[in-house]
């Protein structure tokens, strides 16, 4: 199947505009055009606007971190899809850090979801279970409910055009970055699959991107690339150092090239 892998760096709080503008112009450096390869910046919502001046966009497109689902009025320290629309092509959705620090419910993810599908950018939606809920057994449990209700407000249309990704939380870095077993993410990818399937159709789940997100390094990137259905990654910490991001591009591109041949 010739279908691009999707690379996503997402940089958090950190970086302030002089060093976005320094690691944007190292990956310019080092990072070829890869034509199986697409790579997305996440940068601060502060420093989206420099680093779209700065960015080969041959090469890279950029995605916002978050939003306001409200697309004008009296919210005093937000910026909405419709203030980004021109910016970015993508925006994450439903990160575990905004649903656990910043009491993100599932009602206020799919508002976030409905509102970038309006305004033409494509969501990138955060799925995963905590360490709790995967050792009481509610994984599934969780991630049905995370889908039904992101999605609750789209057509099929509409969401065969969006982008999972599954971050287990116990697997993020910032939560304890613990390894998750490739047949674990094998096993939930497949669920996911098979959620979009039933509820919306199989050519929506043929269609829908897939991205695993938790811990990704150069080191680690390639297996989880390589499992049935899954279409990329979305990469935290690594994604901040030029070395370890230009060597997650590499192997991404090589699990692609192996692609093509088999196919
Ligand atoms: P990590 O973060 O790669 O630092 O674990 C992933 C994420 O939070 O998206």
């Amino acid at each position: 199947m010739d279908r691009k892998i999707l690379i996503v760096g997402n940089w958090k709080m950190n970086l302030n505009v002089s060093q976005a503008s320094i690691l944007v112009h190292r990956l310019d450096q080092k990072i070829k055009i890869h034509k199986g390869v697409e790579m997305v910046l996440a940068p601060s919502t502060l420093c989206l606007q420099p680093v779209s001046m700065e960015i080969d966009r041959r090469k890279f497109r950029l995605s916002a971190q978050d939003a306001y689902y409200k697309d004008e009025g009296a919210y005093t320290g937000e910026v909405s899809f419709t203030m980004l629309r021109d910016m970015v092509s993508y925006c994450i959705i439903g990160h575990s850090e905004r649903r656990l620090y910043f009491n993100e419910t599932l009602e206020t993810v799919r508002d976030k979801v409905s509102a970038a599908v309006r305004n033409e950018i494509t969501p990138i939606v955060c799925i995963g279970e905590t360490k709790t809920e995967r050792t009481a057994g509610e994984t599934k449990t969780v991630i049905h409910d995370q889908l039904i209700t992101a999605f609750a407000n789209l057509t099929s249309n509409e969401i065969e055009n969006i982008v999972i990704a599954y971050e287990p939380v116990w697997a993020i870095s910032t939560f304890g970055g613990e390894i998750a077993k490739p047949n674990d993410v094998q096993e939930i990818i497949n669920f996911i699959r098979d959620q979009i399937k039933h509820l919306f159709g199989p050519i929506v789940a043929q269609r829908v991107r897939v991205l695993y997100g938790g811990s990704v390094s150069d080191q680690t990137v390639g297996t989880y690339l390589n499992l049935s259905g899954c279409d990329g990654a979305l990469v935290g910490a690594a994604s901040l150092n030029c070395y370890k991001f230009t060597g997650i591009i590499d192997v991404a591109s090589k699990v692609h090239q192996t692609r093509l041949k088999i196919s």
